[in-house]
């Protein structure tokens, strides 16, 4: 499926609208000094959700409860950071884009509004952070070097793999919300709760424009560049989705759990089909452009991203 230029502007100015209809403040629509929302790491309800691998290996289950909310919480406050050392690079990139952009453009707007709720996500998750007074990292320093040398260059250079980059991040952060704010098996303590559904509603537009974008784009690309993204997307997406749903080293660290319980949870059944439906949408898409070749589709295997099921 494509998209024209018509109904790209079309789809953007939809966007447009649904984003002054419906958006967030980070101080204004959370209570953060309501005791109903108070965070204490020790709370049972941030115990790990259902849809998390970790949760149901032995070793998990022998902690005790207070040990297993700190480390839940703990997972939650390293999601939120790595979510937003991702949004800074997201923004600059954006950034990057609009200061090409000529008079007139249809993006122009829609691109600011997509800032604006980043920034206002970054707000809100690092005051969780801050309020959590756990040392979380964010994303490895190595990853943000290379990102912010290669990646953030890209939404000038070859934005349409920007854009891929921007689903990498984004679709394996909606799903695992989307799975965790659905599941009933999950008592979610209730800040956390308030910043995903915030968090769900403003990413669905996000989601909306780069699948719109690369609708646009990738069909007026060349031989060479669609090659390029034809063998890049599995690895950006093999990346990405690890770095957002797998438990971080600092996490692992910080609440000692044995390597080989994270490389098994990981490794189970229930972790790599989480993997692989974490970036279905994304996959489909790539799959619908075309640029899964013969050669691509061992590269979505060796990934571990393939799913012959679906
Ligand atoms: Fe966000
Ligand atoms: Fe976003």
């Amino acid at each position: 499926m494509t998209t024209t230029s018509d109904e790209f502007t079309v789809m953007v100015g939809r966007l447009n609208r649904l984003s002054v209809e419906r958006h967030f403040d980070a101080y204004a629509d959370i209570g953060w000094d309501d005791p109903a929302l108070a965070l204490d790491p020790v709370d049972p309800r941030f115990e790990l959700p259902a849809v998390d691998p970790l949760r149901h290996t032995d070793w998990y289950r022998r902690q005790g409860p207070p040990e297993r909310a700190r480390l839940g919480c703990y997972r939650w406050a390293a999601c939120m950071k790595t979510g937003w050392h991702f949004e800074n690079l997201l923004q600059r990139g954006l950034l990057r884009h609009a200061f090409e952009l000529g008079n007139g453009a249809p993006e122009f707007r829609y691109l600011h509004h997509e800032i604006i709720e980043e920034s206002q996500h970054t707000l809100m998750f690092q005051e969780f952070v801050n309020r959590s007074g756990l040392p979380v990292r964010g994303m490895p320093w190595v990853l943000r070097r290379l990102a912010e040398w290669f990646v953030v260059p890209l939404a000038r250079v070859f934005p349409t793999l920007f854009f891929l980059f921007v689903l990498g991040g984004e679709d394996p952060v909606d799903h695992l919300q989307r799975r965790v704010l659905s599941d009933a098996d999950t008592t979610l303590h209730p800040l956390v709760e308030r910043i995903m559904r915030i968090h769900t509603t403003e990413e669905a537009r996000h989601l909306s424009f780069a699948r719109h974008y690369l609708q646009r784009t990738v069909p007026e690309l060349g031989f060479i560049r669609r090659l390029h993204l034809a063998i890049i997307a599995p690895l950006v997406l093999g990346i990405m989705a690890r770095l957002m749903l797998q438990p971080s080293g600092d996490l692992v660290r910080h609440c000692g759990i044995p390597r080989d319980v994270v490389r098994s949870a990981n490794r189970s059944r229930a972790g790599r089909q989480l993997l692989k439906d974490s970036v279905a949408k994304t996959r489909t898409l790539i799959v619908e452009l075309g640029l899964v070749t013969p050669a691509s589709k061992s590269l979505w295997k060796a990934v571990g991203l393939w799913d012959d099921a679906r």
